[in-house]
């Protein structure tokens, strides 16, 4: 078949925009408001938000462009999409590796994502009964406590966000989604910007921006780095197939290089409003930096609970947070959800019924690891921080690896080179010696000196 004739059959975007922001949609979620700023807590700071920054624009964008360009030609899941590559450069099915691991780690991922999910949308409740009106950071503290210490009301709210994203994909009602994020996205967009702006009335702004920008790098580890070189993966959506597939319905005319830096600079920017909004309200209320995964919701509830209209504007930023999330979840379960289609002539009802109990299953585990099983660890971590561990430290650094060496050495330059129409000679000359040698050789010396081997 003529590779310019080549169609997913799971559609197209109908424009570049549609692309961008459903793309954008998948990478703003939980990663960047939820995770960004605890980790960047339990990091010390400032250093790990310079690596992590210059992680995105250095291995991010390129990755990003080289995961595009695979789907985009490839045309269809992960999987077959990397089957199918391998064919046309006439290199070991081996590399279908990629697709194999990244529809491994998108179910992986989705099974704690979809447990977080299910916290966002209790607060959405909590924040609405009035739970935090005029809380201290002791109140919102305790309240998080409670409710992460019962392991049945975490079920139940970790059922309900699969419900909500199964629903969807079920649906195949993206395009519905898609209508809703151009006006959700921008709403939390300015909601985060407002909220930055009630942190500059806590007196501790000052000292939330050193944290932030001043680098100390007498904080940083080998396993810093690679956390906050996970996290670029993680919040770019890189290295698990999400972006290959949503390439794969990319207009042919599409630019990938511009595409490509738009949607990492949004991404970026939501995840520093994100850091600028919560960590002066950390030092104002006398909280632990680096108390992991419940920061936000210790910290915003107290700034909710204690701002005129708090109660609907902290209601609204969950549902928004929520609507965030969801577009995120939905991406990364599609490559599994398609896989199922492809493969076995399923509904997609019925591949998305399948797809979501094993992953709800799987994020039991999750669930019982913030109570009753938080005694249960391996190597020193809870079920939770080692599935975290193993996809956004690992598997997804390790599939960008594979991607770019794809990319950079066994398609052919004139095939990279017309599929990312990139017309500046040195634009392409510099991508393709980042995805060459750059991106490989920086994600394995942070994976060495994170095992401390270098
Ligand atoms: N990037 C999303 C977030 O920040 C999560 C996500 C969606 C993701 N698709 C992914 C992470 C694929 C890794 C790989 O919330």
């Amino acid at each position: 078949m003529n590779i310019s004739d080549r169609q997913s059959i799971h559609g197209q975007w109908s424009s570049r925009w549609t692309f961008i922001l459903a793309a954008t949609g998948a990478a703003v979620g939980l990663g960047n408001i939820w995770k960004f700023p605890y980790l960047t807590g339990q990091n010390g700071g400032s250093a790990f938000v310079l690596i992590y920054v210059v992680c995105v624009a250095t291995l991010g964008i390129p990755l990003m462009m080289a995961e595009i360009l695979l789907g985009r030609r490839g045309r269809s899941t992960p999987i077959r999409t990397m089957q199918i590559l391998a064919e046309e450069t006439n290199t070991t099915q081996w590399w279908q590796i990629i697709g194999w691991s990244g529809t491994l780690a998108g179910m992986l991922i989705l099974s704690y994502y979809s447990v977080i999910g299910g916290w966002t949308l209790a607060y959405i409740f909590k924040s609405a009964a009035g739970t935090f009106s005029g809380a201290s950071g002791q109140l919102a503290t305790d309240t998080f406590s409670i409710f992460i210490g019962s392991g049945t009301t975490l079920f139940f709210w970790h059922t309900a966000f699969m419900f909500l994203t199964m629903g969807v994909v079920a649906g195949g009602v993206q395009g519905g989604l898609e209508k809703a994020v151009q006006i959700l996205m921008p709403t939390l967009f300015i909601l985060l910007l407002l909220m930055v702006g009630y942190s500059m009335t806590t007196g501790f702004f000052g000292k939330g921006l050193t944290f932030l920008f001043t680098p100390d790098f007498s904080k940083i580890s080998g396993t810093s780095m690679l956390s906050a070189m996970g996290q670029a993966f993680f919040s770019l959506s890189l290295g698990m197939g999400t972006i290959m597939i949503y390439g794969s319905y990319v207009p042919k005319d599409t630019s990938i290089a511009s595409t490509s830096i738009i949607i990492a600079l949004a991404d970026t920017v939501v995840a520093l409003l994100a850091g600028m909004a919560i960590f002066p309200i950390v030092f104002a209320t006398n909280l632990e930096p680096g108390s992991g995964p419940g920061l936000i919701f210790q910290t915003l509830p107290v700034a909710f609970g204690n701002m005129t209209g708090g109660l609907a504007f902290g209601s609204l930023f969950f549902i928004l947070l929520l609507v965030a999330a969801w577009t995120s979840s939905i991406s990364l379960i599609e490559p599994l959800v398609t896989w199922l289609i492809e493969n076995f002539g399923l509904t997609r009802i019925k591949a998305a019924i399948y797809s979501g109990v094993v992953t709800w299953l799987l994020g039991l585990g999750t669930v019982w690891s913030f109570n009753w099983w938080a005694g249960l660890t391996f190597f020193g971590l809870t079920f939770f921080d080692l599935l975290d561990f193993v996809t956004s430290n690992l598997m997804l650094p390790l599939g960008g690896i594979l991607i770019a060496l794809f990319a950079g050495w066994l398609m052919k330059a004139e095939n990279t080179k017309a599929e990312l129409r990139i017309t500046n000679h040195t634009t392409y000359v510099i991508w393709r010696n980042l995805v060459r040698y750059i991106a490989p050789v920086a994600v394995f010396i942070v994976l060495l000196n994170a095992v401390g081997i270098l």
